[in-house]
């Protein structure tokens, strides 16, 4: 969009939500509210955004380094949130948008067309409404024939005109100059909150005869605002249409929606099936023909093509192509696993990397470990990384066999082609090719439980 910039009003605490945490942090498919509505402003083009943020600082701290803010140090009304980034405002650009952190489903779409409209018809200031079917709790767009006249709240509106469905979605495009003066006429008096509503500029914009746009939402769905719990999970719901609709339309497969919920910055390949009861977190990646669930938890992972992921849980970790895992794993972050790998179930892997064709089917732990292509780990086989005090490595080389049971005592490293026999506790590094077995003979003390008369040998 040529010559805007945005202001996001995120300085409310949100009591409704009856949070700890501020409102606009509250979360929508696991994504704050607030980064909805950032996204969507950048999506639309727009790279100049400063958010209103409150001066405790839990949602500055939140906000990238270098993003532009305004503090806000006292609740006293979106009008009072817009005049604390006037100084921004001033420097940025011409077309203002101004949008609320707490209404996440604007799309970057809503935000151009209204926008064109905007600097088609020279209006002092856009509104963008919607006809919603229970317009309660939101101001309403008072017109009088095609004209808006102002914005009345619904704690300030009479009977009639509570009955306007016609809603303001608390967004808007100003011009740079009538924004900026119109702040400043601005009064908390003759309204039920004792705030300066940014509402009352459309009024202001009327009364010195200028053009006042109002850009009607096709989908109401997408400007609803939560203020409550039960409005969160309401757009939640809307939010989880959203991405599956999107995802089934780029050939995903998603037979049923059952517990599926996935972060709309998820990326996922075509003819990937994803069954019931999964959870897709933030920016993951998926590639195509993969089957994933049921159950299954993912966050912030590349996953190659071709892969299953059976009622198990990922983070922060990549595989390659081919990769099966599950049912019950689990792979904690940092990992890295090549293709055609083997994960099967009750294997929990942290911050270790597996070269291709490696497998580990059964009951094993690999914490800090780097494993070599074609592998076979045995059943219950468990690296022993940690010594109460410092963490260690594990190094497997290529084509290393390790037998059931075995626990390798980092840090140590067993080199390419190693053999290692089952029940072996690995304290010293085993060379190429070599078969390492335990240390221990096993001796049996002949009839030693009947002589203490334990189990098999109490008397009856
Ligand atoms: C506002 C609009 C209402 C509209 C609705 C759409 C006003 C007066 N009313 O009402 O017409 O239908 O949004 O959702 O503008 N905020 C601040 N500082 C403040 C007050 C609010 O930064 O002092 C922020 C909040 O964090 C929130 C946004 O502004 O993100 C809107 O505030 P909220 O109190 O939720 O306004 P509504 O009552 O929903
Ligand atoms: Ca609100």
């Amino acid at each position: 969009m040529r010559d805007s910039c945005a202001v996001i009003l995120a300085a409310g605490d949100g009591k409704r939500m009856k949070s700890r945490q501020p409102k606009v942090l509250c979360e929508l498919l696991f994504k704050p509210m607030l980064f909805w509505v950032t996204d969507a402003v950048k999506d639309a083009g727009i790279d100049k955004i400063c958010t209103v943020v409150s001066d405790d600082g839990r949602v500055a701290q939140r906000l990238p380094e270098d993003a532009a803010r305004a503090v806000q140090e006292e609740r006293l009304g979106t009008g009072h949130a817009v005049s604390c980034a006037a100084g921004y405002i001033e420097e940025a650009a011409e077309n203002v948008l101004v949008l609320c952190g707490d209404a996440p489903l604007i799309s970057s779409e809503l935000i151009k067309e209204s926008g064109r409209l905007h600097q088609e018809t020279g209006a002092a200031v856009t509104v963008i409404a919607a006809l919603t079917e229970d317009p309660s709790g939101y101001g309403r767009v008072v017109c009088e024939g095609e004209e808006v006249k102002r914005i009345t709240e619904h704690k300030d509106a009479d009977e009639k005109t509570r009955e306007i469905h016609l809603i303001n979605t608390g967004a808007y495009w100003f011009r740079r100059g009538f924004l900026l003066s119109a702040l400043k006429e601005l009064s908390r008096e003759g309204n039920a909150a004792g705030e300066y509503y940014l509402t009352d500029t459309v009024e202001e914009a009327v009364r010195r005869g200028l053009k006042v746009s109002c850009y009607t939402a096709e989908n109401w769905r997408e400007t609803l605002g939560a203020n409550s719990r039960g409005e969160l999970a309401e757009l939640s719901e809307t939010a989880r249409d959203m991405v599956i609709s999107r995802l089934r339309a780029k050939g995903v497969d998603i037979p049923v929606k059952d517990g599926v919920m996935i972060s709309p910055d998820a990326e996922i390949g075509c003819d990937t099936q994803i069954l019931p009861g999964c959870i897709i977190k933030g920016k993951t990646v998926i590639g195509e023909g993969c089957v994933i669930g049921p159950n299954t938890l993912i966050e912030d992972c590349r996953i190659g093509s071709g892969c299953t992921v059976n009622s198990s849980q990922m983070y922060s970790s990549e595989t390659g192509d081919n990769v099966r895992i599950g049912p019950f794993s689990q792979l904690r972050p940092g990992c890295i696993v090549g293709s055609d790998v083997k994960i099967g179930d009750f294997v929990e892997l942290k911050a270790s990397k597996v070269g291709d064709n490696t497998s580990l089917a059964h009951l094993t732990y690999l914490g800090d470990t780097d494993i070599g292509p074609g592998c076979n780990v045995g059943c219950g086989v468990v690296t022993a990384n940690y010594d109460g005090t410092n963490k260690y490595r594990t190094k497997i080389g290529k084509d290393v066999f390790i037998g059931c049971n075995t626990n390798l005592i980092a840090p140590v490293e067993v080199e390419d082609g190693a053999y290692i026999a089952a029940g072996s506790t690995v304290k010293n590094n085993v060379p190429e090719h070599s078969l390492s077995i335990p240390e221990t003979k096993q001796r049996n003390v002949a009839g030693w439980a009947l002589k203490r008369g334990l189990y098999g040998g109490r008397k009856k």
